[in-house]
């Protein structure tokens, strides 16, 4: 990059700025940050780094180049309609795919292994085994097989699991059995006793959690009924309809940490459902040290006149 200054402004919740921009200050010294309450002379932004920002917001930076999301999904930037037609760049990198692969794995062991059970048990001071089924007779659908969604149903494969996959277009992965659109939706969710759902939150996907999917989850499984894993997006699934589907026995557990109205409010009877473990939107988190490591290659590509990589599709809307 050359010896020209240039500014990123950062749309991110108050308590995140420090960090971010320490890590600028470390991987780029000539690039300066400033956040919106600082912002003097609109022309000076070049980039943005934006997390849940205030729409409209980006809209009067005349020599604003290109808009850097600080997670992997894009929803929080694309429901602005004031968005300026520049090129969006999503985050992707191995520490994220980890961290989700990780979140992944976890809670589908939790829910194969019964941990629910046994940690009522213990508050109980029970001691009584259950019927421990195998990986291979547990069958693991993947919605999304995306950066994460890839990655996550490879290790489950490792791990033994019967492993699906359902995608927009037509996919092949190396021991996979993989589904695609709507018209492999049903005979995906009828293979699939654990639903993992790693999709971006789009027109397309917004509500497609609700009653009449999780009634054609499997049934014939060890468990007797499904299984909801959510990291995607809160704004799939219909919580009204999870909670009914907890009660007609559709779905017998799930592992939420993505909800319709972040933070999830307190009085959500979602809280109380001791079948549902819920965690607070953290299941894969963008560390800055790491990001901004890639976020400054993006721009140092951009300014060399090389493609900016992981680009978003606003037309699809991931
Ligand atoms: P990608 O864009 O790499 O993958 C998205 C996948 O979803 C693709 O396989 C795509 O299909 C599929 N998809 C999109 N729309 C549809 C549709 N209408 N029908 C069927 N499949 C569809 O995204 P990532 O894997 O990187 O991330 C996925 C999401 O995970 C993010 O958008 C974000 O919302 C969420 N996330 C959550 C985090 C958390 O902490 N809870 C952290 C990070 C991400 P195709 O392959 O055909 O394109
Ligand atoms: C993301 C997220 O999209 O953290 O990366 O939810």
């Amino acid at each position: 990059m050359d010896d020209k200054r240039m500014t990123i402004a950062l749309f991110l919740p108050t308590d995140m700025i420090s960090l971010w921009r320490q890590a600028f200050h470390e991987h780029a010294p000539h690039l300066d940050t400033c956040s919106p309450d600082e912002l003097k002379n609109p022309q000076d932004i070049r980039y943005a780094l934006c997390w849940q920002h205030t729409p409209g917001a980006l809209s009067d930076f005349s020599e604003l180049k290109v808009i850097f999301s600080m997670g992997a999904g894009v929803d929080h930037i694309l429901r602005d309609p004031a968005i300026p037609d520049i090129p969006i760049v999503r985050m992707v990198s191995p520490d994220l795919t980890m961290r989700m692969s990780e979140y992944a794995v976890m809670h589908v062991l939790l829910h194969h292994r019964n941990h629910i059970l046994y940690a009522s048990q213990q508050s109980a001071r029970q001691w009584i085994t259950h019927e421990q089924c195998s990986a291979r007779d547990t069958r693991v659908g993947v919605m999304g097989l995306g950066e994460l969604g890839r990655d996550a149903a490879h290790k489950l494969s490792i791990l033994g699991f019967s492993v699906a996959g359902w995608s927009r277009s037509p996919r092949t992965l190396d021991g996979i059995e993989c589904f695609h659109g709507l018209d492999g939706l049903s005979a995906f969710l009828g293979r699939s006793d654990i639903l993992l759902v790693l999709l971006p939150l789009t027109t397309e996907t917004r509500g497609i959690l609700n009653r009449d999917l999780f009634g054609k989850l499997a049934k014939d499984g060890p468990r007797g009924g499904g299984i909801l894993i959510n990291a995607g997006r809160g704004g799939l699934q219909v919580e009204t309809d999870i909670i009914a589907a907890l009660d007609a026995g559709d779905l017998i557990a799930a592992s939420l940490d993505t909800f319709e109205h972040e933070p999830l409010a307190p009085t959500s009877p979602l809280w109380k459902r001791p079948e549902v473990i819920i965690t607070p939107h953290n299941a894969a988190n963008s560390e800055p040290q790491t990001l901004c490591r890639s976020i400054c290659q993006q721009i140092t590509a951009y300014e060399s006149g090389r493609p900016l990589r992981n680009l978003v599709e606003r037309q699809r809307g991931y």
